[in-house]
């Protein structure tokens, strides 16, 4: 256990008592920091000679919050609630400096004492929401007595980091300094002696109620996020902030509880974790190569997708395609996606035009001799992307990094093409691939550590989450999805509608149900994947005909307006068409339709779901549970509330899961087979948690 004594430490310099905090990386709030913030201040109030307290941060922040990781287990004393209630109370006056961060209970504590002062660059933010729990240490009730009521909403509902400047005009901060943290503090303290800098207890502020804020508030959350819990429960709070300290501040803990409690607080602190985690990969020691130049080939959506997600990271780009008119479009497409960038407030409007000049577009792959990294994202077809890769062979630079943005194909087959396999990889994008956060870092038997690290580095600069997966027909993700995609549809064919199944998983919390996925995405790629695999598909594998049915008359969704829905008007609407093709498809194989309820609909697909996972587990496809939980989180809309399918299926258990199979394996034995590893944790008792922490 860290000695409380260092991670916080107290100077006495005359009347000025210094209180440093040293928690790296990111100074949160854990029990040692907080002991030693209560040890330093008793030491501090009990020396004469002390005249003003002033707090401040080592390293890159003031405090980033509490302490996430002891969120779940049992409360350790001091608390933040009352360390910080204890703070506001002092007679003698506490100032703090704030740098870097400070968030959550970081800002909370800066918001008990009596002055704060910025450095420039700092951001504050009260982000719990996030979390799914609300600021429980006091920031429902303070940040609205220096914001008013309206403000503190919209800041802690949307959870976001307010910049120095801003936080300054609203009033959270009282001034803002350059320099570095100690310095400052010693300054204001000395301008609190010398009344230059006033100090108050926020606490003692009156606020104006806002009904009508509040209201409105409710009713975007109830639009907007209906399935979390966390948002509305900030509005509660934030409320009774126009009532007396002590009792909002009883308010407050008894929502935070509430909060602390509920499921989606584990989801979405998983989900916290997951992101992080999936850059812990075997090869992170390895020194990645150069990413300056970066040749894309193909400006289709993908490629000038990715071609897009470059430019906005600041890499020079070359694009590259057949003929002029391919090229051209591709360029098109590249300007379209930067000026949806300015409108989504991802790209400064004055960087826009420098952005797309670092695009050069060729009809030539000799022009790609000299970039260091080369993504092939080309269609589907095993013959076209050899060819390319024995051509990227002949004329790239050695230690070039030869990656194919492939979905399903083998990587090896492609790799032995070159005489070069160490340098390719997997780098498999999620369209639209300048907005979607994951990146599939897919390794083959060859690829050397280095071009692994690389195709993290690049993940890093494009700020995407990479999760680094085994080569397989559709490696993580688009394995496990084929799978339970099959279970959807047998759901249909059985007796739900499309438009049920898809409200169902809704209901969930999925972003879209699979079947209007299907119509956003083009239901011609899943047409061609399917017969590309029909001559390898087992004999005794149940087929529904009914997406054939649909994407033979044309009907692939969106882009043709229509596919399992018509998309003619405002909003999409279920066809009597497609009600028809489903009855003559269950007629003709022989089913009679039964009812489902929405509850055994979710359990049908997410059994499916979790049961492929673990497969891919047990075949070393991807490494460890939290890396499955990434995947579907920020590539498949997987709800984040739910922390993803392996933390789902922690819920859930795997004796449970395994006797839901074997329930379902009775209609279907061939879909429905228990994977030997959940067995064997149903035997044990065993979690997808504790697989987490062995890896
Ligand atoms: N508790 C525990 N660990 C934390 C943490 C926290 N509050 N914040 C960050 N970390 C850890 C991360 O897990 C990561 O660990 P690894 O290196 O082992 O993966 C490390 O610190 C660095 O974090 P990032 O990779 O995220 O670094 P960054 O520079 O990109 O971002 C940050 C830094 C802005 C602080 C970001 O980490 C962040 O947003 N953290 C969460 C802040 C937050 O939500 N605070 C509120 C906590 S809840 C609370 O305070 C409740 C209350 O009211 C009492």
């Amino acid at each position: 256990m860290t000695d409380p004594r260092e991670t916080v430490t107290l100077e006495i310099e005359g009347p000025v008592a210094l209180i440093a905090f040293d928690n790296p990386p990111v100074n949160a709030a854990s029990h040692a920091l907080r002991e030693g913030l209560a040890t330093c201040l008793d030491r501090a109030l009990a020396d004469a000679e002390v005249q003003v307290i002033v707090l401040y941060g080592r390293g890159r922040a003031f405090i980033a919050g509490a302490d996430i990781r002891e969120f779940g287990k049992p409360p350790r004393a001091p608390i933040l609630r009352d360390l910080v209630h204890r703070l506001e109370a002092l007679e003698k006056p506490v100032i703090s400096v704030l740098h870097g961060v400070a968030l959550g209970g970081g800002l909370e504590v800066a918001l008990a004492t009596h002055a704060r002062v910025g450095i420039a660059g700092l951001r504050v933010g009260l982000p719990e929401v996030a979390l799914g729990i609300l600021p429980g240490a006091g920031g429902t009730q303070r940040a609205p007595r220096l914001v008013g009521i309206p403000a503190a909403i919209e800041m802690i509902t949307s959870g976001r980091h307010v910049p120095a400047e801003e936080a300054l005009e609203l009033g959270l901060i009282d001034r803002l300094e350059t320099g570095d943290p100690r310095g400052v503090a010693l300054a204001a303290a000395r301008d609190v002696l010398e009344g230059r800098l006033p100090t108050r207890r926020v606490g003692e502020i009156e606020v104006a109620a806002a009904p009508e804020a509040i209201e409105m508030a409710k009713e975007r959350i109830a639009a907007k996020s209906p399935h979390l819990f966390s948002p509305v429960s900030c509005v509660e709070a934030i409320a009774a902030s126009s009532r007396p300290i002590d009792e909002g501040m009883a308010e407050e803990r008894r929502l935070f509880q509430q909060c602390l409690d509920s499921p989606q607080r584990a989801g979405l602190i998983h989900a916290f974790f997951a992101e992080r985690a999936t850059t812990k990969i075997p090869e992170a020691d390895a020194t990645p190569r150069e990413l300056g130049r970066i040749g894309v080939i193909g400006g289709g959506t993908m490629g000038s997708g990715i071609a897009t997600a470059a430019l906005l990271a600041g890499c020079e780009v070359r694009l590259n395609e057949r003929d002029a008119e391919a090229l051209e479009r591709g360029r098109a497409t590249v300007a379209k996606n930067l000026d949806g960038a300015v409108k989504r407030g991802k790209l400064a409007a004055e960087k826009r035009d420098a952005a797309e000049g670092r695009l050069a577009a060729s009809t030539a792959l000799e022009d790609f001799a000299d970039v260091d990294l080369v993504i092939e994202a080309v269609y589907e077809d095993m013959d076209v992307k050899k060819a390319i890769f024995r051509t990227l062979d002949g004329i790239c630079r050695p230690g070039a990094v030869l990656a194919t943005n492939t979905s399903y194909l083998d990587i090896d087959a492609i790799a032995a093409e070159t005489g070069r396999p160490e340098d390719v990889i997997g780098l498999h994008f999620f369209s639209p691939a300048h907005v979607m956060r994951l990146l599939e870092v897919v390794v083959a038997d060859r690829t050397a550590p280095e071009v692994v690290a690389t195709g993290f580095e690049l993940a890093k600069r494009l700020k995407k989450v990479p999760v680094r997966a085994g080569v397989c027909d559709g490696f993580i993700g688009n394995r496990i999805l084929t799978h339970y995609r099959k279970a959807a549809d047998y759901l249909v064919l059985d007796g739900a509608s499309p438009e049920q199944v898809d409200d169902a998983l809704e209901g969930f919390g999925f972003a879209m149900g699979p079947f209007r996925v299907a119509d956003l995405a083009g239901g011609d790629i899943g047409w061609a994947t399917r017969k590309r695999r029909a001559p390898t598909r087992p004999a005794e594998e149940r087929y529904s005909e009914i997406p054939d049915r649909i994407a033979e008359r044309g009907w692939f969704g969106r882009k043709t307006g229509r596919g399992y829905y018509d998309y003619s008007g405002d909003a999409p609407v279920p066809t009597p068409e497609v009600a028809e093709i489903v009855a003559a498809e269950r007629d003709r194989a022989g089913v009679t339709p039964r009812d489902f309820t929405d509850e055994v609909i979710v359990e049908r697909y997410m059994t499916a779901m979790v049961s492929e996972a673990v497969r891919v587990l047990e075949g070393g496809i991807a490494r460890r549970p939290i890396d499955i939980d990434a995947t579907f989180l920020f590539g498949y809309g997987f709800p984040r509330f739910r922390g993803g399918p392996m933390h789902y299926a922690d819920t859930v258990g795997a004796a449970e899961l395994v006797a839901r199979i074997e329930r379902y394996a009775t209609d279907d034995p061939h879909f429905w087979q228990v994977p030997d590893m959940l067995r064997r944790m149903a035997r044990d008792g065993a979690t997808f948690a504790e697989l987490n922490e062995e890896a």
